[in-house]
């Protein structure tokens, strides 16, 4: 069992070469979970991988009488005996995710309370979108200490136009308008592979979505849905961390499972700044020797570059032949490795919260650095890859809550990291 306070220790220097298969994606695999409890029938989900978020929501609804087995490969989830509506506190306060339970529960038992979610500390991270949502389709909304309390005993089909188009709350409205009687439409809708892959998953259950992957879905409400087995897509934003990796250290990588469609605006990136890339099919391959080239890069909403890849493009500017600019558009405070980059030697300037420019240096040296979010975390392993000496990287919880054994997948393609 990973401890609380585990961290990497990692002899930097070494090149990768070798072939990794992308683990189902974490933000595909959340929300499918909690869709499966708007069935009584069981539901397979096939490769779900061996994370900390997924097993703290197992976790979370075993409490609420949902039988799931996992064997560290498939989970199959029994939700016929789920019988209470309580969310476990302290995990709702550690999981953002614990928030798209918020859809299918609602649906299932018509009212529910829940804390206000926790998650990685980038930013605000308000609900506001989620609520306003839920009370365009006639959901009551009610304030009780630290708790929201949700009735939906007088929901109404409706359309709702999202101010902004979030994952989270077109992924809980999805779920909860599946089993809604009459038309739902999400105006602005996110269009993220992760929300069309739950409405694949959902439409086998029996759903009726139109437009996923446009910024407008319309779902026609059904009355019930079924069990089925289903694989979630491979996680883009593990594949692109590998990317990064061997583009950092230089060597060749061969990824499998990995869709270059949904990593469009990363390869392009990487290729301007000197890696070499090869596609066919589901298979991704990387070469890299020599410098980087400097870039700028602005993250934004699918298809635009994703902010989940952010800390890790930071690494590679810090490394870069010249000057780089790096601006965030989704999260306020996204820049929560810089501290720890700067220590290890990199030069970074931050303008304001939203922008930093990094003037690329030759080298960053080893030193212990302290990972604060989940992709943040992982981006300190790759700096750890290619730092002078040795880099320890407290905090790796954050990093084990998304990445499948982070550590074997390096080490199987040459790096030297061991976990204390
Ligand atoms: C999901 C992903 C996360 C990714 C993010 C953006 C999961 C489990 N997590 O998070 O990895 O970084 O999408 O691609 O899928 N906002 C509000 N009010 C709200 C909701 C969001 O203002 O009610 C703002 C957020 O602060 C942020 C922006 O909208 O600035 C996008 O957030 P959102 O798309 O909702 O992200 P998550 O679903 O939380």
């Amino acid at each position: 069992m990973k401890e609380k306070n585990d961290s990497f220790i990692i002899k930097g220097g070494k090149k990768l070469f070798g072939e990794a298969y992308v683990q189902t994606s974490k933000n595909a695999c959340l929300p499918i979970i909690s869709s499966s409890l708007l069935t009584t029938e069981k539901v397979k989900i096939k490769d779900c991988p061996d994370i900390l978020d997924v097993k703290n929501m197992v976790l979370m609804l075993q409490k609420l009488g949902v039988k799931i087995d996992h064997d560290g490969k498939d989970l199959i989830i029994d939700s016929s005996g789920l019988n209470n509506v309580n969310l476990d506190c302290e995990l709702t306060k550690t999981m953002r995710s614990s928030i798209f339970l918020l859809g299918s529960l609602l649906q299932r038992f018509g009212t529910i309370m829940i804390n206000t979610p926790g998650g990685c500390k980038i930013g605000a991270r308000p609900i506001d979108i989620h609520i306003d949502a839920f009370k365009k389709l006639g959901v009551k909304v009610s304030c009780l200490g630290d708790c929201l309390f949700f009735d939906a005993s007088r929901a109404k089909a409706n359309k709702i136009h999202l101010k902004l188009p979030s994952v989270g709350a077109t992924e809980n409205i999805v779920q909860f308008a599946c089993l809604l009687k009459g038309k739902t439409e999400i105006v602005n809708a996110a269009k993220e592979p992760e929300v069309v892959d739950l409405c694949n998953f959902l439409s086998l259950m029996g759903a009726k979505i139109l437009g996923a992957g446009t910024n407008k879905i319309t779902i026609y409400g059904v009355d019930s849905l079924h069990g089925v087995e289903y694989r979630p897509i491979g996680d883009r934003i593990v594949a692109g961390t590998l990317m990064t990796a061997v583009a950092l250290t230089g060597g060749e990588l061969t990824l499998r499972n990995a869709n270059a469609n949904q990593n469009e605006k990363l390869i392009d990136i990487l290729r301007r700044m000197g890696c070499q890339i090869n596609i066919k099919h589901d298979i991704i391959k990387v070469t890299k020797s020599g410098r980087l080239n400097s870039i700028d890069v602005v993250t934004g909403y699918y298809p635009e570059f994703p902010t989940d890849l952010q800390s890790m493009l930071l690494v590679l500017m810090c490394l870069a032949n010249g000057e780089s600019r790096l601006q965030e558009n989704i999260f306020e405070n996204r820049f929560l490795i810089k501290d720890e980059l700067i220590k290890m030697g990199a030069q970074i300037h931050q303008i304001d919260n939203r922008n930093v420019l990094v003037y690329g240096q030759n080298e960053l040296r080893g030193c212990t650095v302290q990972a604060k979010d989940l992709r943040g975390g992982a981006s300190l392993v790759l700096a750890g890859l290619v730092a002078k000496g040795e880099t320890v990287v407290e905090g790796i919880r954050y990093i084990d809550r998304g990445y499948d054994h982070f550590e074997d997948v390096l080490n199987s393609l040459g790096a030297d990291i061991k976990r204390t």
